[in-house]
């Protein structure tokens, strides 16, 4: 087995399959996300990727990508069930995102998100050089940081939660609370999206396991485990260069006159999923047009909504909720071809929706709770000419930076009326004036810089971090081997995002 210098540890691995031109499989580096931060590093670096490739049954054995190695670790359908769908995304998905959902609890999922956690810290444990850097990412492995360090103490450990980490009365509901608390605790840095989450972290690990804590230090056995907040971002210059492009302003060009040549383009982009706000945006929207502060002719609403984790009931009821509304709304308010909601459940290339967002002159991002949300950070990153109105969420993580949008309370069906009118109404000096002070603010705070001031902490004193320094990008990484079998509502394309 060859061993790496530096291990990404995922849920999911970072890569895409396509279909070649040839009809043959081709697998793709991720655009965007992890994968483009940690580009540079690993490819100057002996890396491996330690993930799911989707799908169950026996792992497929996948070369390289682009010099990174990939390492799978396969899901059985029960794995699938019980980890990937019950303890990930049916209790810790919604209990995380303060329960805006119930979530459920089941002994057979707890077993099953131990059993794959322990899966991925021993196929970690196998790939990792002596005194190797891991980077184990999200909630579907809060037990691998404690499972890796009880096989390989040599190891330098670093965790990072993409999800929001909830307050200690939340997180108490959890019946396997001390064994999720210490599991993260095997880390040497754990890193949080905002600096409440690492306050809660501190709280709770004084209160269940008793441990001297601060929001910075936590200390345990012989060591001292740091804690801080590191706001994950996009690819913000590969975006730019991509919404700047001939064809895809071309593109924005053509969607404008298909969608009717409206005034006002409003648009959402979104995984299908309770926490994103989808249903009490609509609300507002339907209000906004009954009202006539909203004409269909004048304004046309774009919502994509991305199907996601099919199988979980949470997930189907929501779809059907939110198609019975769309489905209403254009029976009510729109003309014969002109609906007042374009709905769209397709996943987009990169170009397409960067033409998307050139268009929307109104992005309406206006989640319930949400780690970051990369789509808001995307839109700011697409408008190269400064114009666009971003009506954020303040239960965003992307709100504490991007304060200069139109934050609203999307629990507040008024306020957030109130906020889509004003963004619609917004004069072009405001909108330019608060569009240029997030651009400027995401230039320099992109996702290399996420990694570089992760990385850094983790490695104090460490050489790794040197060869992050180059901004080398690379070309995209292919390569042709068969696809493994992705069963329903699990699709193996990859929506990055956190
Ligand atoms: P989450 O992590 O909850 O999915 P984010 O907003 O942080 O939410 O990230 C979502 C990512 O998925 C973004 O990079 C966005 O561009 C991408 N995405 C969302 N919808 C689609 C779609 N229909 N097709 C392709 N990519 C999509
Ligand atoms: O942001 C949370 C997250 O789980 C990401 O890690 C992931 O890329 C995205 O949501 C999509 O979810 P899933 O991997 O369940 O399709």
């Amino acid at each position: 087995m060859r061993q790496s210098s530096l291990v990404v540890v995922a849920n999911r691995l970072p890569i895409d399959d396509n279909q070649a031109p040839d009809g043959a499989c081709e697998w793709r580096r991720s655009p965007g996300g992890l994968v483009s931060a940690l580009h540079p590093l690993l490819r100057h670096t002996p890396a491996t990727w330690v993930g799911w490739a989707g799908g169950t049954g026996p792992a497929p054995a996948l070369p390289d990508v682009d010099g990174v190695r990939m390492h799978t670790v396969a899901l059985s359908p029960e794995d699938l069930r019980d980890h990937y769908e019950g303890f990930a995304n049916a209790t810790l998905w919604p209990l995380y995102h303060d329960s805006v959902e119930q979530p459920q609890h089941h002994r057979r999922w707890w077993e099953a998100y131990q059993r794959v956690n322990q899966r991925f810290a021993e196929a970690t444990a196998e790939v990792a050089e002596p005194g190797a850097v891991i980077w184990v990412q999200d909630y579907h492995l809060q037990l691998v940081p404690g499972q890796l360090r009880a096989l390989r103490p040599d190891l330098r450990i670093g965790f990072f939660l993409h999800v929001p980490f909830p307050p200690p009365e939340l997180f108490m509901q959890l019946p396997r609370r001390a064994e999720l608390l210490r599991g993260m605790l095997g880390a040497d840095l754990v890193g949080f999206q905002r600096v409440q989450a690492a306050h809660n972290f501190a709280q709770l690990v004084t209160r269940v396991l008793e441990l001297p804590a601060t929001d910075r230090r936590i200390g345990i056995d012989d060591r001292v485990v740091r804690i801080g907040a590191f706001p994950v971002s996009i690819d913000t210059a590969e975006m730019a260069a991509l919404a700047d492009r001939p064809d895809v302003a071309a593109r924005a060009h053509r969607l404008r006159q298909d969608l009717g040549d409206p005034r006002q383009v409003i648009l959402s982009v979104d995984r299908m999923d309770y926490t994103k706000g989808i249903e009490q945006r609509l609300k507002a929207y339907s209000e906004l047009l009954a009202s006539g502060d909203v004409k269909v002719r004048d304004t046309v609403l774009v919502q994509v909504a991305m199907p996601s984790r099919e199988r979980v009931g949470q997930y189907q009821i929501l779809r059907e909720r939110i198609e019975r509304e769309v489905g209403r709304i254009n029976g009510e308010f729109g003309r014969v071809g002109e609906p007042a909601i374009h709905y769209l459940t397709q996943p987009f290339d990169r170009a397409e929706l960067a033409a998307l967002y050139r268009v929307a002159d109104v992005m309406a991002v206006t989640p319930l709770r949400d780690g970051m949300n990369l789509v808001a950070k995307e839109y700011v990153a697409a408008r190269v000419d400064d114009t666009g109105a971003l009506l954020l969420s303040e239960f965003a993580g992307t709100a504490a930076e991007l304060s200069q949008a139109y934050l609203v309370n999307p629990h507040d069906l008024e306020g957030l009326k109130q906020g889509l009118r004003a963004a619609l109404r917004a004069s072009p000096a405001d909108t330019t004036q608060r569009m240029r002070a997030m651009r400027a603010h995401l230039h320099q705070h992109d996702i290399r810089a996420w990694a570089r001031s992760y990385l850094r902490a983790l490695d104090e004193g460490g050489a790794l971090i040197s060869r992050l320094t180059s901004t080398e990008t690379g070309s995209e990484g292919t390569a042709r081997v068969p696809r493994p079998v992705a069963p329903t509502g699990s699709p193996a394309v990859h929506q990055g995002g956190t």
